[in-house]
């Protein structure tokens, strides 16, 4: 084949006009096949290179190059701009208008767990109480010794409570059976006053229609110079009031035992039965709902501070049975069996959060 100079600038507008003009990838394609492919034009073209004379090579062989690799550029440019409109024009199709109101596409359903934790939070919150937090595998110190549990005590043992394997200096961390360590661990961190409440998950060895082997607390702990066990019944029935949402209700202590509250007592709530229905507030009955008492000095001093000037009260209780209790499921079992049914019966929607305003449940 004869190249000349004419012919070449006559071959490059050709193609580069092809090029130009493809509207699909595909043409792209086939333009560089019948350019560049091994029959292709320009590679025909390449290849009389060496039978030329090496003074006509000399000039010929720099300008067949140049054509190459310009109409390779002009392929792989348009490649990419035909990509990126395809691109484009996908995203535009798969747009979703985020703008349109969620309340009308209510997906999925938030778990109880999670609702009455939003409404524990809320109403909490509004009694100025700080959220804390610990971690769910304690050591036995911030578990069971720093609380005054003495070193026999039934709760340690193997049936109660889930033991990890001994690490390399023996020391079997646990999960944790309560989330009264976060008590300890809020005294440790942050100097008095101290008005905290602390959920998560907790874990004992147990399991029937009312335990289950992981399940929520809720714990909540006051640490000052003055407050008093009058102090902690004013919370609990503000806190009762709110989460039933009822005007009144009648509270009862009866005096009880826990390690690290001294005297400690556990709160019941007056309610009715009768019908098959409980409600709260009212009524011939009692529930039993949460235990609680002053902080024992011990677990003061056992975090460094001075029993002779700091005091306070605590309190703990199930936020399963919370949920169980105001929303009238039978089987705590359920709340961790991954049903979908079941959660979208009991579920809540997660766009209403909980606040004292509104109404929290
Ligand atoms: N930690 C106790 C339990 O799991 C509950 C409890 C009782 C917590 C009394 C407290 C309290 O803070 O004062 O059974």
């Amino acid at each position: 084949m004869d190249a000349n100079v004419t012919d070449l600038s006559a071959l490059e507008t050709e193609l580069i006009a092809r090029i130009t003009a493809a509207s699909d990838e595909a043409t792209v394609e086939n333009v560089r096949v019948e350019a560049l492919g091994k029959q292709g034009a320009v590679s025909t073209l390449m290849k009389t290179l060496g039978a030329m004379a090496p003074d006509e090579r000399q000039v010929m062989g720099p300008k067949l190059n140049g054509l190459k690799d310009r109409i390779g550029e002009a392929i792989v440019a348009k490649k990419a701009e035909l990509a990126e409109a395809a691109l484009e024009a996908k995203l535009r199709a798969e747009a979703v208008d985020v703008t349109l109101p969620a309340l009308k596409v209510r997906q999925g359903a938030l778990h109880p767990v999670s609702q009455v934790m939003e409404e524990l939070a809320a109403i909490f919150g509004e009694m100025g109480f700080a959220l804390e937090e610990g971690p769910d595998i304690e050591s036995d110190w911030y578990n069971f010794t720093a609380l005054n549990f003495p070193p026999k005590h039934p709760a340690r043992d193997m049936h109660d409570t889930f033991f990890l394997p001994a690490d390399e200096k023996g020391e079997r961390k646990v999960l944790r059976t309560h989330t009264s360590p976060v008590q300890i661990r809020t005294m440790m961190k942050q100097a008095p006053p101290i008005r905290m409440i602390c959920m998560g998950r907790t874990y004992r060895c147990d399991s029937d229609a009312t335990h289950t082997p992981m399940f929520h607390q809720i714990e909540g702990l006051v640490i000052d110079e003055t407050t008093n066990m009058a102090d902690l019944k004013g919370t609990l029935m503000g806190f009762i009031k709110a989460y039933f949402e009822v005007d009144d209700v009648e509270v009862r202590f009866r005096p009880h035992h826990f390690p690290f509250t001294e005297p400690s007592a556990e709160m019941d709530v007056r309610c009715d039965r009768s019908g098959g229905q409980l409600k709260i507030g009212q009524g011939e009955d009692w529930l039993e709902i949460l235990g609680c008492g002053m902080v024992h000095p011990n677990v003061i001093k056992n975090c460094g501070l001075d029993p002779e000037k700091h005091q306070g009260y605590a309190f703990g209780l199930g936020v399963d049975r919370l949920a169980m209790l105001k929303y009238g499921m039978s089987d705590l079992r359920a709340f961790f069996d991954a049903d979908t049914r079941w959660l979208k019966h009991y579920g809540f929607s997660p766009y209403l959060l909980p606040g004292l305003a509104q109404g929290v449940g």
